[in-house]
């Protein structure tokens, strides 16, 4: 058993090498490569995360794999290749894309991110879980960034492949990313084990926010301090950089990231007239509900304190209203 998954891991290794190897030094490979140039990425960089192309025709992939003697049939539930149902044909999972290599805790590669060129449908497409890639345990780019997070005792976290290349390119060497799946308990536990910080610097959407707000829930609960850097509506740090600058964007993470609550304030705020007094109500009792769990009650007093202020209210009043959501909450 474990030998059988030591030759899925060395088979995406070599598939990692070909498709490198193709982006690199073919003629096949050269749309993706000007693609990559397009968007700032650099031969430097593509050495550095050993990015790839996997090529449109079929099966590249199988025959390769066929002709260095690999079992297929693991091969299908490594989720490197396929087969037709009708005609039983194999065929390769990833073709016309740039790959992105993910690797394990361990830095092995163990699956596989694939980007279309253009506007392709599905944007990315990801190896599916196997019995080596676990997707909520695995990290993008952990095993590089780790010594960073160690030594920095932060660590960035991304919503994309992009966002922490880009982000490598700026100087930020210390981000990683989830894998297109809810931010889970085992990847903060992984976080936590190398640093007890992280900035959160998801997609500036709506989509984006509502992670960010679900990722450092998951974060706290870690016991992880947790702050959150806000980029423009449209813009993902990727993005941010082409636009800004490395500058820019490592200001934009030291300096202009706000702590957690504070986030969690302003996304409350954000839909509400405070004129209102039905809106001003609710956005107290929802700071409130958000405030009472804070562990620290030096800071649970900061931020009732702020309310206080903002509202021309008693710290008694809002104590008797914290009690009242609390028991609403149990
Ligand atoms: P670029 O357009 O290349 O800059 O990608 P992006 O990272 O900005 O994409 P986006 O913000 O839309 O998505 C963030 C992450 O979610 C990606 O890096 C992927 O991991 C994942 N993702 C995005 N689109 C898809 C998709 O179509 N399928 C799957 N499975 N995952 C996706
Ligand atoms: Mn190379
Ligand atoms: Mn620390
Ligand atoms: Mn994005
Ligand atoms: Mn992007």
């Amino acid at each position: 058993e474990r030998e059988q998954h030591q030759s899925k891991k060395e088979a995406h290794q070599m598939a990692a090498k070909f498709y490198h190897h193709l982006l690199m030094n073919t003629e096949q490979g050269k749309e993706a490569y000007d693609y990559l140039t397009a968007r700032g990425i650099s031969e430097e960089i593509i050495e550095e995360f050993q990015l790839g192309y996997a090529p449109e025709r079929n099966d590249m992939l199988v025959q390769l794999l066929e002709k260095r003697e690999y079992d297929l049939e693991e091969m299908e539930e490594a989720g490197l290749i396929l087969r037709q149902e009708s005609t039983w044909q194999r065929y390769d999972r990833f073709r016309g894309r740039v790959m992105f290599p993910i690797h394990n805790q361990r830095g092995q590669a163990v699956a596989f991110g694939g980007r279309a060129l253009g506007e392709g449908k599905p944007k990315y497409l990801n190896s599916p879980e196997t019995p080596i890639f676990l997707k909520h345990e695995t990290l993008y780019a952990f095993p590089k960034a780790r010594q960073a997070i160690r030594k920095q005792d932060e660590a960035v976290l991304f919503e994309g492949y992009m966002d922490v290349i880009a982000a490598w390119k700026a100087g930020v060497k210390n981000g990683v990313a989830g894998l297109g799946t809810a931010f889970s308990k085992r990847q903060a536990e992984q976080i936590r084990k190398a640093t007890d910080k992280a900035v959160i610097a998801y997609d500036g959407d709506n989509a984006g926010r509502a992670a960010a707000w679900k990722t450092g829930d998951t974060l706290v609960n870690q016991g992880v301090d947790v702050r959150v850097a806000l980029f423009p509506e449209q813009m993902d740090p990727d993005d941010f950089i082409q636009a800004r600058g490395p500058e820019a964007f490592r200001k934009q993470l030291a300096e202009r990231a706000v702590p957690f609550m504070s986030f969690k304030v302003q996304e409350l705020r954000e839909n509400k007239n405070l004129q209102n007094e039905g809106d001003r109500l609710a956005y107290i009792e929802e700071v409130l509900r958000e405030t009472s769990v804070i562990s620290s009650a030096v800071e649970r007093e900061f931020y009732m304190k702020q309310l206080a202020e903002e509202f021309d209210l008693s710290m008694d009043a809002l104590r008797e209203e914290e009690r009242k959501v609390q028991k609403e909450d149990q």
